[in-house]
């Protein structure tokens, strides 16, 4: 078993939350860190090297903290930095990516939605997952514009929101698409108004269980996990609406400091 101290987790900001949520009862009471970078979201349309950047300095401060392992909790930045992160930090550093593979073979109708943040879609690392995984399916890319910035602002059950799912679900569910695969982070969040337009027929993937098993395996912990692990938040943005969103979509309430850089 590898040694372990605290788990970092980060985001663009708050929809790494809908993967922490999954730790926090998994991983033997190991603490947990989170960092919602919110002051820069959305990360899907900032330039590829801007991403790097934050997601470097944010590890770096992980690590510092004393983070001996890192869940990029972001589609985005996993599609664009997670190779560069792999390279310069030595501690293990899990990902997470669009479920391309599980979606192929779960789909009756060979149809498959990929629901993520444009710069995951218009990634290298996006179009080498379809190229091994997507070759058998038809698959329906769509960058959801402003689902990230309405989650940011836990706007995930109004008329506008259930607006914004339906202009861009309602062609999908019209054209027989029948797996959702969640490619960002903050969609897990908004799976109500998804629903809402797609029915209880077809599947939705969410990553966040899966990952957390792939950081389980990767860290050793193969014991029944039978303590909570502690949180603590942190962000680039304002520390109060941090605090409240945790409380509102994942029920946590943990302290939250403001990142400083
Ligand atoms: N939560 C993110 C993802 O999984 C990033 C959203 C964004 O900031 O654009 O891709």
């Amino acid at each position: 078993m590898t040694a372990v101290g605290a788990i970092g987790f980060f985001d663009s900001g708050v929809g790494g939350l809908s993967v922490l949520r999954h730790a926090v009862n998994a991983v033997q009471g190991l603490p947990l860190l989170y960092v919602a970078d919110s002051a820069f979201a959305p990360y899907g349309r900032r330039d590829p090297e801007q991403v790097i950047e934050r997601s470097r300095s944010i590890c770096r401060f992980l690590i510092e903290q004393g983070a001996t392992a890192i869940v990029v909790a972001c589609n985005t930045a996993t599609a664009i930095a997670i190779e560069t992160l792999r390279n310069e930090f030595a501690v293990p550093i899990i990902g997470v990516e669009p479920a391309v593979k599980p979606a192929a073979a779960l789909s009756r109708t060979g149809k498959v939605a990929v629901l993520a943040t444009q710069g995951t879609l218009r990634s290298a690392r996006y179009a080498q997952l379809l190229s091994i995984h997507g070759r058998e399916i038809t698959v329906f890319p769509r960058a959801c514009r402003h689902w990230v910035e309405a989650v940011e602002e836990a706007d995930i059950d109004s008329p506008r929101v259930h607006d914004l799912v339906n202009a861009e679900l309602s062609p999908l569910h019209a054209s027989g698409v029948d797996v959702y695969v969640l490619g960002c982070t903050h969609f897990p969040f908004l799976t109500g108004a998804i629903r809402h337009v797609v029915g209880d027929a077809v599947n939705i993937i969410e990553p966040g269980a899966a990952v957390i098993g792939q950081l389980r395996r990767r860290l050793g912990l193969d014991h029944t996990p039978t303590t909570a692990s502690e949180v603590t938040l942190y962000t680039s943005a304002d520390t109060t609406h941090l605090h409240a969103l945790a409380q509102n979509l994942i029920a946590l309430d943990a302290p939250c400091h403001a990142l400083g850089f």
